[in-house]
C-alpha cells in the first residue's frame, strides 16, 4: 500500500476551532434548551456594507452579459483591486509597492498556511506563543516542527508572550530562518509600537531571517504609533512578507478575499548559495496552484477603498470595538485581569486561579452558555488564559457579560 505523510500523524487532536465546534455541538445536543452565545471563533456577524454589495451586484450582472463576461482572471489579481490596495493601504501610509508585489488570494489563512512551501525542509521556525495555530500546524505538516512532546513541538522556537513581558515577545535566542508575527495579535489582542516592531526587523536583517507578518486585524488599530503595516518600519521590505485580509476589515469571512505582499527585496539562498527572490517563487507557486478570486468578489473588495466603502466599514469596525470595550470593562469590573480589546477585536483574560483554560471553557459553557477559546489551544504560554471575541452583536455581547456577572453566584 502507498505511504501517507507521516507528519500528519504527529498533529495533536483536531484543528482548534474544529475541536471547539465539536464540543459545543455535543453540549447543545445534551442541552437543547441552552441559548448559547458564541464568542469563540473570530467570525464576523454584521452584513457586508452597501458599497460592497452594490459593486458585487454590478459585477454579477456583468458576468451575465456577452460584452462584459470574464473567464479566468489575471493570475495575481485584477489591476483595479491591486491598485486600490497599493494606494489605499500603502501609498496613503508612505509605503510604495510595485504592482507585482501584491498577490490577491482567497484568504490570509491560506496564504500563511501555504507560504511555508517556499522554505527549505530544515528551515528553523520561530513563533510567538500563544499563536494562531495555522503557522504551527502548516509547518508541522511539512515536517519542520519535529515531534509534539508534552505541550509543544520540539523543533519549533517559541517566543513566549505573557503578562510578565507585557506580551512583547523576546527575539529568538538562537539562529532561526523564519519568524511568524501577527499584529494586532491573534489571540492576545495586543499590539507592538513601531519601535518595538523595529527590533524584529533589525534582528531579521542581522540574522538572515524572514518575517511572515500577519496583519489581518490592522483595521482595528486605534492607538497612534502602532503601525498598520510592517513596511512602515524602515528596512522591513528587505525581510518581511505581509499577509492581509478583507475578512475582518470588511466582513469577508464567508465571501473570501485577501492579499499578500511579497517585496522583490526579500531573498533567500538556494542549496547552491544563489540568492533567490521570494517574489518570483510566490508567483510560480500561485500561478501553478491557484486560479484567482472571482471577478465579482474582487470588485466587491475594491469597493472597500471607495469613500463610501471606507466610511461604511469604519462604522462596522467601531461597532465591534464598542463590544470589545463592553467586554473589557465588564470583565475588569468582575475582577478579571484583561488584556487586548483596544486595537483588536480579541480580549485576552486570565482564568480564575487554579483553573486550566479548558476547565474555564467548560465552566463558561455550562454555567453561562458562552463559548470562548481556551488560551492553551494557542500554545503552551496560553495556558491560564482565555480569549473572547467582540464580533457578536451588541445585544448578545451585553447578554453574555450579564451572564458572566452572575457566574460567581452560580
Ligand atoms: C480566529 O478565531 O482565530 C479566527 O477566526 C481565525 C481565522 O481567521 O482563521
Amino acid at each position: 500500500m502507498f505511504h501517507v505523510n507521516d507528519h500528519f500523524q504527529k498533529l495533536p487532536g483536531s484543528y482548534l476551532f474544529a475541536e471547539i465546534a465539536r464540543r459545543v455541538k455535543v453540549y447543545q445536543q445534551e442541552h437543547p434548551e441552552a441559548d448559547i452565545i458564541r464568542l469563540g471563533i473570530g467570525d464576523v456577524t454584521k452584513p457586508l456594507v452597501p458599497a460592497v454589495i452594490e459593486a458585487m451586484h454590478k459585477a454579477v450582472d456583468e458576468m451575465g452579459q456577452q460584452e462584459t463576461f470574464r473567464g479566468y482572471g489575471p493570475d495575481f489579481g485584477y489591476d483595479f483591486l491591486v491598485n486600490a490596495i497599493r494606494e489605499g493601504d500603502y501609498t496613503s501610509r508612505g509605503v510604495e509597492l510595485a504592482f507585482d508585489e501584491v498577490f490577491i488570494s482567497d484568504g490570509a489563512k491560506s496564504d500563511v498556511g501555504n507560504i511555508q512551501e517556499l522554505f527549505s525542509e530544515d528551515a528553523v521556525i520561530a513563533v510567538t506563543d500563544p499563536v494562531y495555530p495555522v503557522y504551527v500546524d502548516s509547518n508541522a505538516m511539512a515536517g519542520r516542527a519535529g515531534e509534539y512532546v508534552g505541550d509543544r513541538w520540539n523543533k519549533l522556537v517559541y517566543l513566549p508572550c505573557n503578562a510578565e513581558n507585557d506580551f512583547v515577545p523576546p527575539v529568538p535566542d538562537r539562529p532561526v530562518d523564519v519568524i511568524y508575527l501577527c499584529y494586532p495579535n491573534n489571540p492576545t489582542g495586543t499590539v507592538l509600537t513601531k519601535e518595538q516592531l523595529k527590533v524584529y526587523v533589525d534582528w531579521a536583517k542581522e540574522n538572515g531571517a524572514i518575517i511572515i507578518y500577519d496583519a489581518a486585524y490592522r483595521a482595528f488599530i486605534n492607538t497612534p504609533n502602532v503601525p498598520l503595516s510592517i513596511y512602515e518600519v524602515e528596512g522591513a521590505k528587505e525581510v518581511a512578507i505581509e499577509c492581509n485580509s478583507f475578512s475582518k476589515t470588511a466582513g469577508f469571512t464567508g465571501t473570501r478575499c485577501a492579499y499578500t505582499v511579497v517585496p522583490h527585496e526579500v531573498c533567500g539562498l538556494d542549496s547552491k548559495g544563489n540568492k533567490i527572490e521570494l517574489n518570483a517563487m510566490w508567483k510560480r507557486r500561485m500561478a501553478t496552484k491557484f486560479n484567482g478570486v472571482s471577478y465579482p468578489i474582487q470588485r466587491a473588495a475594491a469597493a472597500v477603498y471607495t469613500e463610501e466603502g471606507q466610511k461604511q466599514i469604519k462604522e462596522v469596525i467601531d461597532a465591534y470595538m464598542a463590544n470589545a470595550k463592553i467586554i473589557r470593562e465588564s470583565l475588569a469590573e468582575q475582577g478579571f485581569t484583561v488584556f487586548g480589546g483596544v486595537d483588536a477585536p480579541y480580549i485576552w483574560l486570565k482564568v480564575p486561579e487554579g483553573m486550566t483554560s479548558w476547565e474555564f471553557f467548560d465552566l463558561l459553557l455550562d454555567k453561562c452558555h458562552i463559548v470562548g477559546t481556551p488560551g492553551s489551544g494557542f500554545g503552551p504560554s496560553g495556558e491560564g488564559y482565555f480569549r473572547l471575541t467582540a464580533f457578536n452583536t451588541l445585544e448578545k455581547t451585553r447578554q453574555a457579560m450579564e451572564r458572566v456577572s452572575k457566574l460567581k453566584e452560580a
